[in-house]
């Protein structure tokens, strides 16, 4: 054979594999899942009672609400979970780029969010609150007692558009951990931390010189949680969604959510 027959031959095998791998690897969430076996879950793992990290047998571990719902899908589907950890802005970036299968971490399934991700249905309904130190709450009685005061956020957050809509005279900064914004609060750098209530709960149990303000904050988007997995999840989501309604039918979500919270008051959430 001459070099340039080897040459064009050289080509076409590398043409036939390439066409082969892009027909066998699939897009379909749900085959590609149980190709693999195991179900990769991105979450932030600093939001107690949902995800948060506690010692068990002496192992920093993933515990949580989400956590048993993860759990509970990756056991529908007969595969393995496996919990990747990350902040949360980078949370539904990992499963737009592929590097995790679904996201299960308080995500409030915004009209915005569904553009560009599927939502199982809500399986939690929040609501975002302004914490603040005791000694204030009667200093901070309206939004706009907050103008030209800073308050915190979790980065990549609903809560960073609902502090900017309510507080819009307020300098809103926002932070990579809620605990973050909590220690900031404590010392003083900011004067309040915009949250949702049931993560607020526990700081202000955990800290007695906290308290969760009477002010009403308004949202205009959907904020109840989802799953959220990448476009064109249908069967996934079919799956994903007969779990939710089991465990919702089953009171399920509320016992989850109240034995995390319990456990997170025993061992302090970082
Ligand atoms: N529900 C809010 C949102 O979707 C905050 C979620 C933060 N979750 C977390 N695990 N840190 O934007």
């Amino acid at each position: 054979m001459k070099t340039w027959q080897k040459f064009l031959l050289g080509i076409a095998g590398v043409f036939a594999l390439t066409t082969l791998a892009a027909c066998s690897s699939s897009n379909n969430t749900l085959d590609k899942v149980k190709d693999k076996g195991t179900l990769t879950v991105a979450l932030n793992p600093h939001f107690a009672p949902f995800e948060f990290k506690t010692l068990q047998d002496g192992k920093d571990t993933v515990v949580g609400a989400d956590v048993e719902i993860a759990k509970a899908i990756a056991d529908e589907l007969g595969v393995k979970v496996k919990f990747s950890e990350m902040s949360f802005d980078n949370v539904l970036a990992s499963v737009q780029s592929g590097k995790a299968d679904i996201a299960i971490s308080g995500i409030s399934a915004t009209k915005e969010r569904q553009k560009t991700f599927d939502f199982s249905d809500t399986y939690y309904e929040s609501e975002t609150v302004l914490v603040v130190k005791k000694d204030d709450t009667g200093t901070y009685k309206q939004t706009s007692d907050f103008a030209k005061k800073s308050v915190a956020v979790q980065k990549g957050s609903i809560q960073e558009k609902i502090a900017k809509s309510n507080l819009s005279d307020a300098n809103v900064v926002a932070l990579s951990q809620p605990g973050e914004a909590i220690n900031e609060l404590k010392s003083g750098q900011v004067d309040g931390v915009v949250l949702e209530k049931a993560i607020a709960q526990g700081y202000v149990e955990q800290n007695s010189d906290l308290a969760v303000s009477d002010i009403k904050l308004k949202s205009d988007s959907n904020d109840a949680y989802a799953v959220a997995m990448p476009k064109g999840s249908d069967e996934l989501k079919a799956k994903v969604n007969k779990v939710i309604t089991k465990l919702k039918k089953e009171g399920k979500i509320d016992s989850f959510v109240q034995d995390a919270y319990a456990l997170s008051l025993k061992s302090p959430t970082k």
